[in-house]
Parts: structure tokens; C-alpha cells; sequence
């Protein structure tokens, strides 16, 4: 296929709107980024945490222009798209519909096959935008404000999952640690940047389901569980504030905190490494952008394993994973059905539960 601009391949535009972000990109052949434009809502801030009703209209009012500037910056008309790509699920229903609604008309009056594309299989797509070697086989570790989920891939589409949470998602917790100390939403890039100056010890906060003697045909074994670790900074937040110590402590605090989830999740992790033998492993969701968690997998899977994520901008939700998921499907055959939609709990496609 050859284009006006010189590019080969379908080009692939994918449409984020699932939480706070709207995002759309402009993909040549689903691969290379053209034009890539995030928008971050910011009215949710004076709330603590995102407004779903706020969200779908702040959607709504920009996802014209976000999608035009993306084709603009990529050179391309929208009746050059040759694939649609959009989240579908899971996340806030009334504002995935603002991106599904959008999609599906563009393809249905250009006469082009939509995408409906799972969120959390999206965020697995980053790394791989700006590395080539970010493919399976891996094991992925996928943590974001709404999931955190552990699985082992053999290859694109197949994924066996391993643990995921009990309750609270990895980036929730941090969302409310972050509220419990005062600070700004979303609370996962404030937690790390008080983080910096605080000491790891002086607090000792719980590990949840990290006992040591779990063996692997445990249920608990690769599980996750953050309620507990909320309770435990709840109470040692009152008692600072009695001793009237919350202020000169709040960086130590920060700090107890995301040592405790990292050990969590990088010792679940490097659990998968060891029973999978699969040293190659990816992180990805907003979660992943975490400095410390990369340092601790780092370090913990020595010379011999191999860290995937993306950078931030494509770690945090984007139009870019999107689009990319889309080509996956698209080359597999697949397209939504015209009377296809969006559903807040949307299963994970070629996802199996199977604990070990
Ligand atoms: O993937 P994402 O952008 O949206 C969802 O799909 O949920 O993830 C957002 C989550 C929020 O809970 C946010 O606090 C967390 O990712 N997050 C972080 C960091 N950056 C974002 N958590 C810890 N450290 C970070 N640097
Ligand atoms: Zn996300």
C-alpha cells in the first residue's frame, strides 16, 4: 500500500478513553507512531480520584481535537485510515462509550473494520512500541489503577494468568496512601517524588501474602491483597498525626509504603520467573512507571533476565497501545461486530486462569 505521505502498511488509529485520559494515535502498519496526542484530565484533582460522570464529559468535549491534532501531526486524512482501533473495556462505562461511540462511526461511514480492544491487553503492547524485543515469551507483571494482574505469555494472545488482586489494584493503593498523607491525585508519581527523601526502615509496613513459606500449589501463592498494607498506613498515619509527627514524617512514611508494595509485587514476580523459567519479564500500566519497582526487578533478576516497560508516556494510559493491540487483532482476523459496544468488565481475550 503505498500513501500521499510515503508511509506502507494499514494505518492504524487508535482511541483511548476508558479512565482520564484521551488519547488518540496515528500508527503506520500498527508499529511505527505517526502522530500520538495524550490529553490528561485535570478536573478530577480537588475530587481524590477520578469522577466517572466528569470524565465522560471531558472526553466528550475533546475527542474531536485530539484526534485531529494526532492525524495532523501524523499528515494523514482520516479517510486514509484503514483500521480503527478502541478500548472497549474494562474502565468507566460512560466514558469508554464516548470512545467506542466515536470509532465505530468513523468506521462505519468510511466502510473500515473497528477493533474492539481490551485495555489491559493494550498496556501489554507498550514496551513493545519502542523496543522490538518486547514479545513474548515474558512473564508480565500488569499493574494500574484498576488491575494488577500476574501471567505468563508463550506468544501474543495467549496468556495464562497466574495471581492477580483481592482487592485494591496496586495503583489504587497508592492512589489512597497518597490521600491518607495529603498529597495531590493521582497519588502513585507523588508517592515516589516524596519517596525520594525519605528512609526506608524507620516505618515498617506489612507485606500482604508474602509469607515465606507459600509454596507454589498454594492459592495465595502469586495473589495479591493491598487492603491490608491500606489499614496498616491508615493507622500509623493517625497516630503521627496525634503525636502531631505527620508532617516531618510524611517522606519516611511515602518511602515504608512503596518499599512494602515493591517487595509485593517484585517478589510475586520473580516467583513466576522461577516456576516459568521465563527470565524475560515485562511491566507495563501506570504502576510500571514506578522508578523503585524497575530498580528492585532490575537488581533481582541479575545479568541473566531481561526488564521490559515503556517510557512513561507510554506506560501511563495512550492511543499509541491502543492502535498497536488493534493491528494484533486486525492481522488475527478479527473485527467488532456493528452491533459491538463497550462493557465496563470486558474479558481479557485469550486469558486462563490457571494457578499454579
Ligand atoms: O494505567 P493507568 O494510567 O490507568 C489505569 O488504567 O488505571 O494507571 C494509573 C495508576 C494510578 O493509580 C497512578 O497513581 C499510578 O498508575 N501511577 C503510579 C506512578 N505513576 C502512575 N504509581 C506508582 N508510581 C508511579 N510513578
Ligand atoms: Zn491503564
Amino acid at each position: 500500500m503505498s500513501r500521499t505521505n510515503g508511509t506502507a502498511g494499514p494505518l492504524v488509529l487508535g482511541l483511548e478513553t476508558s479512565c482520564d485520559e484521551t488519547s488518540a494515535a496515528v500508527l503506520d502498519g500498527g508499529h511505527r507512531i505517526l502522530g500520538h496526542v495524550i490529553f490528561s484530565q485535570d478536573i478530577h484533582e480537588p475530587f481524590g480520584g477520578v469522577v466517572p460522570e466528569l470524565a465522560a464529559r471531558a472526553h466528550l468535549q475533546k475527542v474531536d481535537t485530539v484526534v485531529d491534532q494526532a492525524l495532523a501531526q501524523a499528515g494523514v486524512d482520516l479517510r486514509e485510515i484503514d483500521v480503527f482501533g478502541v478500548t472497549a473495556g474494562p474502565g468507566l462505562i460512560g466514558a469508554l462509550l464516548v470512545g467506542v461511540c466515536w470509532v465505530k462511526a468513523a468506521a462505519f461511514a468510511l466502510g473500515r473494520p473497528w477493533m474492539a480492544v481490551h485495555h489491559m491487553e493494550a498496556h501489554l503492547f507498550g514496551p513493545s512500541l519502542e523496543n522490538s524485543e518486547a514479545e513474548p515469551p515474558f512473564v508480565a507483571l500488569l499493574v494500574s489503577g484498576g488491575h494488577t494482574l500476574l501471567l505468563h505469555a508463550e506468544r501474543w494472545g495467549e496468556y495464562r494468568l497466574l495471581g492477580e488482586t483481592r482487592d485494591d489494584a496496586a495503583g489504587e493503593a497508592f492512589d489512597k496512601a497518597a490521600k491518607l498523607l495529603g498529597l495531590a491525585y493521582p497519588g502513585g508519581p507523588e508517592i515516589e517524588r516524596v519517596a525520594r527523601s525519605g528512609e526506608p526502615n524507620r516505618h515498617r509496613l506489612p507485606r500482604p501474602m508474602l509469607r515465606r513459606n507459600q509454596q507454589p500449589g498454594d492459592g495465595d501463592y502469586y495473589d495479591f491483597s493491598f487492603s491490608g498494607l491500606k489499614t496498616a498506613t491508615v493507622e500509623l498515619v493517625r497516630e503521627l498525626e496525634r503525636k502531631g509527627a505527620l508532617d516531618s514524617e510524611r517522606a519516611h512514611v511515602a518511602r515504608a509504603f512503596q518499599e512494602a508494595v515493591v517487595d509485593v509485587l517484585v517478589s510475586k514476580t520473580m516467583r513466576a520467573v522461577e516456576q516459568t523459567g521465563c527470565e524475560r519479564v515485562l511491566i507495563a500500566g501506570g504502576v510500571a512507571a514506578n522508578g523503585r519497582l524497575r530498580e528492585e526487578l532490575t537488581a533481582r533478576l541479575g545479568g541473566s533476565g531481561r526488564l521490559f516497560h515503556a517510557s512513561p508516556r507510554l506506560s501511563l494510559d495512550n492511543g499509541a497501545m491502543v492502535a498497536r493491540a488493534a493491528r494484533f487483532r486486525y492481522d488475527r482476523g478479527e473485527t467488532a461486530e456493528a452491533s459491538g459496544s463497550a462493557a465496563a468488565d470486558l474479558a481479557f481475550p485469550g486469558l486462563t486462569r490457571e494457578y499454579a
